[in-house]
């Protein structure tokens, strides 16, 4: 199989056989890398990383993985380059593209990568928009797989806002690969009705099966998995927290939830969590709403279950196999 050239904007552009092949090609990286295997297949060549957004792991990952590959990396914020100010993104592309072999982009609405895709000529990734954030989802799927040994018909449950980037890409990664994909919230925080309606087409063919249900108590229950993220996402204005927490706090994960899914359950989140109130954000948060937690409590995070860790240190390894896949 080969990915070469291709741009990774949002898992709806792949196969389930592609993500598989992605997922193998990850657990093949991690193995080399533990054992100290050295696979810097794409020597000579560079690639540029745009954060339009904050991150650690994203921006973490692509670096790690393009120095074990034996490439450089030159970060890009919009304070200190051009890009948005006094260059449009067509103009990025087309410069980027004749200086570098591939581009990450983080940033805000999902026309922005497309765009930035049209107009370059080397692979474009998405390092997560409002609407995806498909890199995640392999390193959630990978994590999924080490732990299970398999992800067809595992029972995945997000809890919190599902109509975001992370809800709408793992409802389209568990419709893709089989799975089944349940998002638990009220009514108004279920994905867009078109997304849902592509994934369920999706679902015809690979025997995936999509829920929406907003008791936690029915949609929980016999539970493989159970994903949460924050309630507010990067970019979104302060006022909504009020919203949200009313809203959304009977769907905050707990030990009653965790224990109406059973013993086999695990515990997901992508990253970074208001589960304690060890942040300014949180201790600001925390105060103002009388909570010592957000979207998931500090015991369940720190729990046995949590494999919240390992779900992040694979983030390297599977963004590692998107720029060995589409470069080489
Ligand atoms: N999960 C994730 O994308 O984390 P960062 O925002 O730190 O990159
Ligand atoms: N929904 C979150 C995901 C962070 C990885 C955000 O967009 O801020």
């Amino acid at each position: 199989m080969t990915l070469k050239g291709r741009d990774f904007l949002t898992l709806l552009d792949f196969t389930p056989e592609e993500i598989s092949y992605l997922l193998e090609l990850s657990a093949e990286l991690k193995e080399k890398k533990k054992k100290g295997i050295l696979h810097d297949e794409l020597r000579g060549k560079n690639i540029a990383l745009i954060f339009e957004k904050n991150s650690t792991r994203t921006r973490t990952s692509f670096e790690v993985a393009a120095h074990d590959l034996g490439m450089g990396v030159t970060f890009l914020d919009p304070q200190s380059s051009q890009i948005g100010k006094k260059e449009s993104i067509a103009d990025t592309a087309r410069v980027l593209s004749g200086i570098f072999d591939g581009i990450e982009y983080r940033g805000f609405g999902q026309e922005i990568v497309e765009e930035l895709a049209k107009y370059s000529d080397v692979p474009v990734w998405n390092g997560l928009t409002n609407e995806f954030h498909p890199t995640q989802i392999l390193a959630d799927f990978l994590t999924v797989k080490e732990h299970f040994g398999y992800l067809k018909g595992i029972k995945f449950v997000y809890m919190g806002d599902a109509r975001y980037n992370m809800g709408n890409s793992l409802m389209i990664g568990c419709a893709k690969m089989g799975m089944e994909f349940t998002a638990c919230a009220p009514e108004k925080y279920f994905p867009d009705k078109a997304l849902i309606a592509k994934c369920e087409e999706i679902a015809k063919e690979t025997g995936a099966k999509l829920n929406f249900i907003s008791d936690p108590e029915i949609a929980c229950k016999g539970a493989d998995v159970i994903y949460t993220d924050v309630w507010v996402s990067m970019g979104e204005p302060v006022e909504v927290w009020e919203e949200r927490v009313k809203e959304l706090l009977p769907y905050q994960v707990n030990a009653e939830k965790m224990k109406i899914a059973g013993d086999k359950c695990i515990f997901m989140h992508c990253l970074p969590s208001f589960h304690d109130l060890k942040t300014k954000i949180g201790k600001e948060m925390g105060e103002r709403f009388g909570l010592d937690a957000f979207e998931v409590t500090d015991e369940v995070f720190e729990s046995e279950a949590s494999v919240v860790f390992r779900e992040a240190e694979n983030r390297m390894h599977t963004i590692k196999a998107v720029i060995l896949a589409t470069l080489k």
